[in-house]
């Protein structure tokens, strides 16, 4: 028995040991280090026309369900210097060959970049982005990153397509899986987080990968949702809620930024001038280098700005973007483009320039296969301090949507009937973007739970996921009416979200609900697992479930993290980065909206509401209930000279019987501007473990900046005035301060 206890605290330990090397990385924009140039000058020199375009040219391999090949044109391309950089390449005898094809029979011998989608994990998948930011845990969201990079650099691979910081507030859109949802102040704070887990203390570290920001910019403010859709807003509303993130990436030392697929304002993000040469380079003076998304220089034919993909190419050097990623427009074009003067040796000079920096800054050029050590790819994969951070991020990225009957946690000798498409799953639950991940790696959810839980497991698959065969209820309900409790687990396929992920519909594909329901039916307790990769609007769920949990896609140790919480191990703490809907017709749905000259009266109709359904969401942005309570009291706000502008305290106290975290979350509010203000925006926030009893008193500090916003004439700062603070565990449960400036 003691040894069991022993061996259930070896992996908290391990991410104790290893968290100990996590040190704290100062925030700064990515700077060239000092001898670079002259090197890079240099080499330039040397170079001809053709390898230059080389330099700026990105190809993917044909990376196949059965392992990795290479069309042989690319190989003969990377042989002429034609193509300087590859994706989709890792493990490291696929890398090491097609490097050693660069450093070894090329001219230049300047090595090749290998970027790929690491998103949530490359061998051991984390969760979801979006349930990562669920956690509110920046530490344990870099060290995800951390861990990402640690194993992806051991595989060959030197630059990461991550972090997507795009705000999502439409969960149609299904790229809002793989970003940090939908308020701008906490998808900074997450988006610096993953920029330093992934570029690690220092570029040129043997673990340390290119962090690329995408996709810039507005990617995810589609119309209607639809993927790949335009992009149009004020600059106004552009600047105050889409471009933030994108900054903070970039100021955190992100050193490649890519460019989206849509348009803004009429013009496509890849030839786009004023977002990348005006804001990106000038206004925040961003010095690594920019890629187009695949293709995306291309697409701008369609998009119709241009007349053919030569005037494409054109229009994306001239707008700033440095390197091509697939579109094969800058080789097949660039050179006529130059002779007809429509772009310059200047322009394409400065652009290799900026691969080229680096890659010295890389350390390629010192050792071209430093990230090709058969001994550090086979001790990183999977280690278990790896598994061990995994299991600690996926518990804390699960939010508790309803806990009724206090069904959860579970009691020790329940009968368990295990229901649902997901419930014996592995390959869906390491999500979208799933890296190098293996799903038989992954601990389904019936193999979480164990004997040692003292559960007895019935399972019966009830129905699958998209289908209309109802064979399946009738062994469902049955092992349902045997059982104490059911739990369920039910949701979205991976490929329901992500990239070209875009849904109309927001509730359970498939039979998913009519089967939750019929279980409800039974009288049983009736815990619902929710896994899928954006907010579900299910109203009827939510109505008739006893608990539901969110899930998200929990990754390689799934099983674990969720039985963690169902039996209590771990207590949850997770909060809503997204808002959940009640109906997809609410959509966009958003915490801070803008009051509107008629705000919501369910006593009125002439008020801005729908007629039909209340204006409130089913679940409000940094909701999540936890098996203990807990009170917040009435806030406090000094004001303060010399740089702080207001302190404010509250006291925190865990009212219920169990430890657990909370977190205590600020919000704000300009009661009268120049223009209009939202009803609150985020502005901090807290995670503090508190003992059953305990008290804690939290202090928030607000700055000039945080109360700044783009005023009637767009310059950037605060107005004397009225402001109304607010404290509280989510969204709309909130104790309010009111203070004059
Ligand atoms: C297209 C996606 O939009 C982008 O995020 C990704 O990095 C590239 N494909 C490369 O896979």
């Amino acid at each position: 028995m003691q040894k069991m206890i022993y061996l259930r605290l070896i992996p908290t330990l391990l991410l104790f040991l290893s968290i100990q090397f996590l040190d704290p990385i100062v925030a700064q924009n990515y700077r060239p280090s000092k001898g670079i140039e002259a090197r890079v000058n240099a080499l330039l020199a040397k170079m001809t026309l053709d390898e230059k375009i080389g330099q700026l040219t990105l190809y993917t391999t044909d990376w196949g369900s059965t392992g990795p090949t290479i069309r042989e044109g690319y190989k003969n391309d990377i042989r002429s210097g034609a193509c300087g950089n590859l994706f989709n390449c890792h493990t490291i005898g696929f890398v090491h060959d097609l490097q050693k094809v660069a450093v070894e029979e090329t001219r230049m011998k300047i090595p090749l970049l290998f970027g790929y989608d690491v998103i949530h994990g490359y061998k051991t998948i984390f969760p979801i982005p979006l349930g990562e930011a669920a956690s509110w845990d920046l530490e344990a969201i870099e060290k995800s990153a951390r861990v990402a990079a640690i194993e992806a650099t051991a595989a060959g691979l030197n630059w990461t397509f991550a972090p997507m910081v795009d705000i999502g507030r439409d969960p149609r859109w299904g790229r809002v899986m793989e970003g940090a949802g939908e308020d701008t102040w906490l998808g900074c704070r997450i988006a610096e987080a993953r920029v330093h887990g992934f570029q690690g203390k220092k570029l040129g570290d043997t673990d340390a990968m290119l962090a690329c920001v995408k996709h810039f910019a507005g990617y995810g403010a589609p119309i209607g949702g639809r993927e790949y859709n335009t992009v149009d807003m004020s600059e106004r509303y552009f600047r105050e809620y889409y471009l933030p993130t994108y900054e903070a990436a970039v100021k955190a030392g992100a050193a490649t930024v890519m460019t989206s697929f849509n348009d803004y304002d009429g013009v496509p993000a890849s030839g786009n001038k004023y977002l990348i040469d005006g804001i990106l380079r000038k206004e925040w003076d961003f010095q690594g280098f920019v890629v187009t998304d695949y293709t995306s220089t291309n697409e701008m034919v369609n998009h119709g700005v241009v007349v053919d993909e030569k005037e494409a190419g054109e229009l994306s050097l001239n707008a700033g973007v440095d390197m091509d990623m697939q579109g094969g427009i800058y080789q097949r074009f660039l050179k006529q483009s130059l002779k007809e003067g429509k772009v310059s040796t200047k322009q394409i000079n400065e652009a290799v320039r900026r691969v080229l920096r680096l890659k010295f800054e890389l350390g390629l050029f010192e050792d071209p296969y430093k990230f090709c050590n058969a001994d550090r790819e086979k001790k990183a994969m999977l280690a278990p301090e790896h598994r061990a951070a995994a299991r600690d991020l996926a518990r804390k990225s699960i939010v508790l949507l309803k806990n009724e009957q206090q069904v959860l946690p579970l009691k020790k000798g329940q009968k368990i009937a295990l229901i649902g498409p997901l419930a014996d799953n592995k390959s869906e639950l390491i999500g979208n973007w799933n890296g190098a991940g293996n799903a038989n790696d992954c601990v389904s959810l019936r193999e979480g739970f164990s004997p040692a839980q003292g559960s007895l497991v019935v399972y019966a698959k009830g129905c699958d996921l998209e289908v209309t065969d109802r064979s399946g209820f009738a062994a469902a309900l049955k092992a349902a009416q045997n059982a104490d409790v059911v739990v369920i687990a039910v949701g979205e396929g991976a490929m329901m979200s992500g990239e070209a992920g875009a849904r109309a519909e927001l509730g359970l594909p498939g039979i998913q609900e009519e089967l939750v329901l019929e279980l409800c039916k039974t009288g049983k307790p009736v815990v619902v697992i929710l896994m899928n990769g954006r907010p579900l609007a299910i109203p009827k769920i939510a109505e008739n479930a006893t608990a539901i949990l969110e899930t998200w896609w929990l990754g390689t140790e799934t099983g674990n993290a969720i039985t963690d919480v169902l039996y209590g191990v771990h207590n949850p703490s997770g909060k809503l980065p997204m808002t959940f809907p009640r109906s997809v017709g609410q959509v966009p749905i958003f915490y801070n909206y803008k009051n509107t000259g008629r705000p919501y009266d369910s006593n009125s109709k002439w008020t801005s509401k729908y007629i039909d359904m209340p204006n409130s969401p089913q679940w409000p942005f940094g909701f999540g209930l936890s098996y203990t309570s807990f009170g917040y009291s009435e806030p406090k706000v000094a004001l303060k000279s010399g740089g702080n502008l207001l302190t404010i305290t509250v006291n925190v106290t865990n009212t219920g019987k169990l430890p657990g975290e909370e977190v205590a979350q600020l919000y704000v509010r300009d009661l009268v501007g120049s223009v209009t203000r939202p009803v609150k925006e985020l502005k901090g926030f807290q995670k503090i473990m508190l003992q059953p009893g305990e008290t804690r008193e939290l202090k928030f500090i607000l700055t000039e900046k945080d109360l700044s916003f783009y005023r009637r004439d767009m310059t950037f700062g605060t107005e004397p005035g009225e402001y109304e603070i607010m404290i509280g565990g989510d969204s709309e449960t909130v104790k309010k301060v009111k203070v004059r400036l």
